[in-house]
């Protein structure tokens, strides 16, 4: 049986330790929704300063050219690009993962013009599901949305693109990078990998594999504060053919030339559309500093133990909740869900008590690991807390049953 010293032992060889000290965490809270929106690194509020109170304030509009504002989203881009397995060349960071899908998916279609399928998984995050539809409304496109059962089966020689999230958003589990590319490449279609639950919380390979095209969240495991700026990536093989249908002027060839006519820029420029939010930019740049040094294979090996440690816990001291995540750590990230069906005021109570994760309709309660700032402790200390509340019915009290706008 593991107990807290063993959690500590645990700790204490933990070759990634040292980078909890690179994050800003508030006394007495265990930070279990990493996979929501990340915690804020020590790099980031000093940068910021010198953003606002130089870059901005005095330097003005010359900052787009003195304090490289400007090449921002490919500098961004290409410290990203490390942590899926692509070139520096290959990323940009821009505008939302939601944009940043309709981007891809588009250009794919363009990619395979006489064919009309997208195929998408049907309990995917809905952002994916409602760009896809989109598209095929206005292009004429089916979008096939299956189980994931169904799904290496649905695609087939009709199919354009593929569209899917690495990680469920509910449930943590994590599919098959290489063997879903394959079947897409195998009859000649093209895959989107969705990668928010996945960039800065174990590593992917996207060159290893061959995949086409992904995009992904700056504001979960990445860190880069609320609403920062999406990533997309596309293979250098694409660079030259695929054509941007949301176009916009940051993506011209010149854009100071201020042409009425659009002609692409080269390589991932064109993904580019409007002015880049540079403060936000700024944000994800100085937080990306937490992963300099930081060993992908041990941030994954740490995301396993870390999730397989809470398992085990609470097979063996919180009993009454269901496990909706894969027991398999192959096929899970790096958060684990658990069922009940008074799962919301649940967690409530567990936020009241400090321990931070998050609530899915109709039952699921989340819990991010995040290898970079949590430790085996803060798992032991989390799942005594559960048992103590699920113990005492402290959930029961009225005001955990209140609902707000974000659950
Ligand atoms: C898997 C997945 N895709 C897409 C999104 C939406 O991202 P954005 O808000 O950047 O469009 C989320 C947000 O949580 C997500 O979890």
């Amino acid at each position: 049986m593991i107990d807290r010293k063993a959690a500590e032992t645990l700790d204490a060889r933990d070759p990634l330790a040292a980078c909890r000290a690179r994050f800003d965490l508030p006394e007495g809270i265990i930070y279990l929704d990493g996979n929501s929106l990340g915690a804020m690194p020590k790099s980031v509020p000093a940068r910021m300063k010198r953003a606002v109170e130089q870059e901005w304030a005095i330097g003005l509009i010359r900052s787009w050219n003195d304090a490289d504002w400007y090449p921002a989203p490919q500098r961004v881009g290409a410290r990203i690009a490390r942590l899926i397995g692509a070139g520096a060349d290959e990323v940009v960071v821009a505008d939302s993962t939601s944009v940043n899908l309709f981007k891809v998916l588009t250009a794919a279609l363009g990619l395979r013009p006489k064919r009309r399928k997208i195929v998408v998984l049907r309990d995917d995050f809905p952002t994916d599901l409602y760009v896809a539809e989109g598209i095929g409304e206005q292009a004429d496109v089916i979008v096939a949305a299956v189980e994931p059962d169904a799904l290496l089966d649905a695609i087939d020689g009709e199919t354009a693109a593929v569209s899917l999230t690495h990680v469920n958003f509910r449930t943590g589990r994590r599919y098959d990078m290489g063997k879903i590319t394959r079947r897409a490449h195998e009859v000649g279609a093209l895959i989107v990998w969705d990668l928010c639950h996945t960039v800065g919380a174990m590593r992917c390979d996207l060159n290893g594999v061959g995949a086409d095209f992904a995009v992904g969240c700056g504001y979960k495991y990445l860190n880069g504060g609320p609403g920062a700026p999406a990533f997309v990536f596309a293979a250098k093989r694409h660079h030259a053919t695929m054509r941007p249908m949301l176009r916009g002027w940051h993506g011209h060839a010149r854009p100071f030339d201020f042409a009425a006519d659009f002609r692409p820029a080269s390589g991932m420029a064109r993904f580019l559309v409007g002015t880049a939010p540079q403060l936000s930019l700024i944000a994800l740049e100085a937080a990306l500093d937490a992963f300099d040094g930081v060993d992908l294979a041990a941030l994954r090996d740490k995301s396993v133990a870390l999730t397989e440690l809470f398992i085990r816990l609470i097979d063996q001291h919180v009993p009454g909740f269901g496990l909706a995540s894969p027991r398999d750590p192959e096929e899970r990230g790096s958060q684990v869900s658990l069922t009940h069906p008074d799962g919301f005021a649940i967690m409530q109570a567990l936020i009241a008590r400090g321990v931070i994760g998050d609530f899915r309709a109709p039952d699921i309660l989340r819990f991010g690991f995040a290898p970079l700032y949590i430790r085996y402790v803060d798992v032991w200390d989390a799942v005594m807390v559960l048992k103590d509340i699920m113990v005492k019915l402290s959930w029961q009290r009225p005001e955990f049953a209140e609902r707000r706008a974000v659950t």
